[in-house]
């Protein structure tokens, strides 16, 4: 903060001759007596009871404490008048502020130095102290400065005694290591005995919330106050009037953010009429900006910002500020359109606005013309809004425009070629609305200072940019985001010549090129973000590249072939599926990408054997790996607890046994192994995975029974087991899994009868949230394929006997049964339409008998039935709708419609 501020002109003046006598030293040293004695002892005194870790006191032994590092005196009369002890590091908490914190005591010894008027003791760390009462005692101090340095307690009633103090700092953010202190004063009294002298008053983080409804009454006394700074101070009232008019008078600036002042902006704040920069952010205001702030002539700041609760329009006035240079009214309600007030400001010919930020609002309509009279507005952030329509052609006005921001709207519109004139531009962000037309050379060309462009809209493609194939643009890009955007075919020379880049998404855009291998290498020391997904990219990637600053790869869904990219990575996600990557992966890939956790290969045409370097990859938490050519056995490897959760493997020619070391990752719930060619038992050691949500070894070759330990997942969600050859019993414990939502045995065989505690499995009876899909959604792009299934039993295709268990009527969530081609006898439960969610029921090839229960007909959810080749006999229910015969054949005493064969009277 600059001292001429804050302090009077002939005391800074009597500051100036100081430092210049002192710079001279020729100059005084003829009549400079050395430091007084008694002084020096004072000063001595008071650094014994200070902690200095870092030796800044270390000056402070020789006979002239007038040279003392921090210390000045008077050249006339020797006399100590300034202490500036504050802290010489000014990065919070970083090991040299930490150092640098004196701490320690405060000596009395201080009050003896009668002639002090400056005294900075800020971003020390006195771990909690009082503020002593004596500073009260030190009564020619003019500057007194404590901020930031860990002081709690009551600010003491002592300091109103400072009779000609013209600037108190005890800003009171702490950053000690050694606990949060926090000031606070309860009485605000004592500010009386400083109404005429002082002009800076700084009380942020002091708790004033005991400080009573008169706080503004209390500090509105202070008649010379310029600076008043009460942020964060938990108050909690803003009063609704101010008694005298005449108070605050000449207050220029003043902060009451984040505190929690809901009400609604106050008329007094009006007669302030002296206000240069007014600070209510984050108070949670409420109400409509009052148009009263047109009083206010000299204001340049105005930040209402994060209050979230203003609304109604921006009134005009606001635009007639003659001063106004920054404005911040984001993060509210306001709503309506701006136009009134841009045009209030256009009409304003010299408007020396810089900055304006009316993002996170309720702002609509569309962007008018006049915005162009915003020559000197350097930040212009609209983004969040409702904001309709084109950019209009005028925004090319705006020269000194830096930051141009109209995010997250509902721009519809085309974007005008006036932008390519904004030769400041240094940061576009355009995504997330629904452009269209066709964007030029000449919105680019004269973009020299253009660092960072951000364009996607919503729609397929709607926006075209089509600049020249062979064009070079003044431009070098740091981050460019482009999604859903036609840039393609060709991968244009503008942009292989971006070599700065260290964030790229291209996704989407229609490129259907080859990526020249030099593009790739000039990026790789700087790219973070590689992200080129959705495209028609074709060729294959440079082999052996180091990317030092890679976090994120995505070249999915593009055209790439030839072998895996032996980039030597930190990384930590790779996808790169639905490409045709082919060749088998390195085997030496965990020291290639030594922090992969997340590797998408699905959908290529690798081959050769998973290597079994993967098992020192300890980051890994997801192999996704389905529908390619791998084959050999899957490793063995596993010997230590991973992140590891998720493993799909499906679709490969994966074959030999399910290793048993895959029962020592702790962390894994997706395992994914169907469509293979596995053989031999699941390994009882999987029951140590407790964690497991998703089971699917569907289409290999397993054998042995079914695993008795099952009741152990009590997380499964899915157990998918189908088309292999299990055999024995489905055991009772299979009941016990309390999660279970998705249970497919079809196609084994298995025998014996559906267990009675089939009811038992309660997550089929309960109504669900599908969390657990969560996992899956991450792993497969198959997420939907499992949720088609949810709440699903299949056990088709078997040799289960005996009768339906009544006890399955439970499972009131049941969505689809399926337990065709099996020897079930008896008959379908009368109450069957207790499953009233059923939509496929499926009871074919089995040996039921009896008569169809009519209440089949009342389950108004059910879409696929199939009832043919069973036992079953008696007329079909006249309610079911099915009309195709072919779901009933095969049953002979079964009569009437959709069958051909009539049923004779008796049969209703
Ligand atoms: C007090 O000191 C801090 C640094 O420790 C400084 O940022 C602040 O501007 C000073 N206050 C005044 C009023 O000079
Ligand atoms: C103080 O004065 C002594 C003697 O003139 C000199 O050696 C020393 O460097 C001075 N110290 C400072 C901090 O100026
Ligand atoms: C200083 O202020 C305190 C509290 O306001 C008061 O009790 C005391 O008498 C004052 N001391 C002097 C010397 O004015
Ligand atoms: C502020 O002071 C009040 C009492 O005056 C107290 O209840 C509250 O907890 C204090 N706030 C903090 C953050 O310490
Ligand atoms: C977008 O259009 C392309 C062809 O222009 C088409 O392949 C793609 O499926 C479309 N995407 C969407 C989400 O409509
Ligand atoms: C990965 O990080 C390690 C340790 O920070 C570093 O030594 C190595 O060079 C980095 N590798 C790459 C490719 O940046
Ligand atoms: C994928 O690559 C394989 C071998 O590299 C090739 O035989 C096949 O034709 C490619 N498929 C497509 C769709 O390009
Ligand atoms: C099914 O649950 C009931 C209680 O809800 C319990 O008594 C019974 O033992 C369970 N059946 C099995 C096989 O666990």
């Amino acid at each position: 903060m600059d001292l001429t501020l804050k302090l009077s002109p002939s005391f800074f003046i009597s500051f100036l001759i100081l430092i210049f006598l002192l710079k001279n030293p020729h100059f005084v040293s003829s009549s400079n007596p050395k430091c007084i004695s008694t002084e020096r002892e004072a000063l001595l005194t008071f650094k014994q009871s200070l902690t200095d870790l870092s030796g800044r006191l270390s000056s402070w032994s020789g006979p002239d404490c007038c040279n003392w590092t921090g210390v000045l005196c008077d050249p006339r009369t020797s006399r100590v008048i300034k202490i500036g002890l504050r802290n010489p590091n000014q990065i919070v908490r970083s090991d040299e502020y930490q150092r640098g914190s004196l701490g320690g005591k405060i000596h009395p010894s201080l009050t003896r130095l009668k002639f002090l008027s400056y005294l900075d003791l800020s971003s020390n760390d006195f771990g909690g102290l009082e503020i002593p009462e004596f500073i009260g005692q030190i009564v020619r101090l003019r500057y007194l400065n404590l901020s930031s340095s860990s002081f709690s307690g009551e600010i003491p009633a002592n300091l109103g005694n400072l009779s000609k103090l013209e600037s108190l700092d005890l800003y009171a953010e702490s950053f000690s290591d050694s606990g949060t202190f926090a000031l606070r004063s309860s009485n605000l009294q004592w500010l009386s005995g400083l109404s005429s002298s002082l002009t800076y008053l700084n009380m942020g983080y002091v708790n004033l919330s005991g400080a009573g409804e008169t706080w503004l009454e209390d500090f509105s006394r202070i008649s010379e106050l310029k600076e008043l700074h009460l942020f964060n101070c938990e108050l909690k009232n803003l009063p609704l009037s101010l008694s005298s008019s005449t108070n605050l008078k000449l207050l220029e600036v003043l902060d009451l953010s984040e505190n929690s002042l809901s009400s609604p902006i106050p008329n007094w704040l009006f007669g302030l009429t002296s206000l240069k920069k007014l600070f209510l952010r984050w108070d949670f205001l409420q109400g409509s900006i009052p148009s009263g702030f047109k009083n206010l002539k000299l204001l340049e700041t105005l930040d209402l910002s994060n209050n979230l609760g203003l609304t109604g329009e921006i009134p005009s006035v606001l635009g007639d500020l003659p001063q106004l240079k920054y404005l911040d009214l984001s993060a509210n309600e306001l709503n309506g359109q701006i136009n009134g007030f841009l045009d209030a400001f256009s009409r304003n010919k010299g408007n020396s606005l810089v900055f304006l930020d009316l993002s996170s609002n309720k702002l609509a309509g569309t962007l008018p013309e006049s915005l162009g009279a915003l020559r000197n507005l350097q930040i212009l952030d609209l983004s969040s809004n409702s904001f309709t329509g084109s950019v209009p052609s005028s925004i090319g006005n705006m020269a000194s425009l830096k930051k141009l921001d109209l995010s997250y709207n509902a721009m519809n519109g085309k974007i005008a070629e006036g932008l390519g004139k904004l030769e400041e531009l240094v940061d576009l962000n355009l995504m997330a609305n629904s452009w269209e037309g066709v964007m030029l050379k000449s919105h680019f060309v004269n973009l020299r200072s253009l660092e960072s462009i951000r364009l996607t809209t919503e729609q397929n493609r709607s926006l075209v940019l089509k600049l020249p194939s062979t064009w070079i643009p003044p431009f070098r890009l740091e981050l460019i985001q482009i999604e859903n955007c036609q840039i393609g075919p060709s991968f244009p020379m503008w942009l292989q010549v971006q070599t700065k880049l260290n964030f790229v998404t291209l996704r989407n855009t229609g490129i259907a090129d080859k990526i020249p291998d030099s593009w790739f290498s000039g990026i790789s020391s700087e790219v973070t973000y590689l992200i080129l997904a959705n495209n028609r990219i074709k060729g294959r990637l440079p082999q052996k590249l180091v990317f030092p600053k890679l976090n994120t790869i995505d070249l999915s869904s593009n055209n790439f072939e030839g072998p895996f990219p032996l980039w030597s990575t930190n990384a930590t996600e790779l996808r790169l599926y639905e490409n045709n990557f082919s060749g088998p992966l390195p085997p030496n890939i965990d020291v290639l990408m030594p922090r992969m956790e997340k590797l998408y290969l699905f959908h290529n045409s690798f081959t050769g054997e998973i290597p079994s370097s993967l098992c020192e990859l300890s980051p890994l938490q997801i192999l996704s790996f389905r529908n390619n050519r791998f084959s050999g056995s899957f490793p063995k490897c596993w010997h230590r607890s991973f992140m590891l959760w998720g493993i799909d493997v499906s679709e490969n020619n994966i074959s030999g046994e399910i290793p048993s070391s895959l029962g020592v990752l702790r962390s894994l719930s997706v395992l994914l192994l169907n469509q293979n060619t596995l053989e031999g038992k699941i390994p009882d050691t999987l029951q140590n995975c407790s964690g497991l949500t998703n089971i699917d070894l569907g289409g290999n070759k397993l054998t042995g029974k079914l695993p008795s330990w099952l009741n152990k997942l009590s997380s499964l969600f899915m157990l998918r087991l189908q088309s292999n050859s299990f055999t024995g019993q489905i055991p009772d414990n299979l009941c016990n899994v309390p999660n279970l939502h998705i249970l497919d045995l079809s196609g084994n065989k298995i025998s014996g009868p559906i267990p009675k505690c089939i009811g038992n499995l309660t997550a089929i009876a309960h109504e669900t949230s599908f969390e657990v899909f969560q996992n899956l959604v991450f792993i497969v792009t198959r997420a939907r394929k499992y949720q088609e299934i949810l709440n699903s039993i299949n056990l088709s295709g078997n040799n289960i006997n005996g009768e339906i268990p009544a006890e399955i009527l439970r499972l009131s969530y049941l969505r689809i049964l399926n337990l065709s081609r099996n020897s079930i006898a008896g008959s379908i439960p009368e109450k069957i339409s207790e499953l009233s969610r059923l939509e496929t029921i499926d009871l074919s090839r089995n040996m039921f008998s009896g008569t169809i229960p009519q209440s089949l007909a009342a389950i108004s959810s059910l879409q696929r039935l199939n009832l043919s080749y069973n036992k079953l006999e008696g007329s079909i229910p006249k309610l079911l709708k099915f009309e195709d015969p072919s779901i009933y054949i095969g049953n002979e005493l079964l009569c009437g419609k959709p069958l051909p064969k009539q049923c004779s009277k008796g049969h209703y």
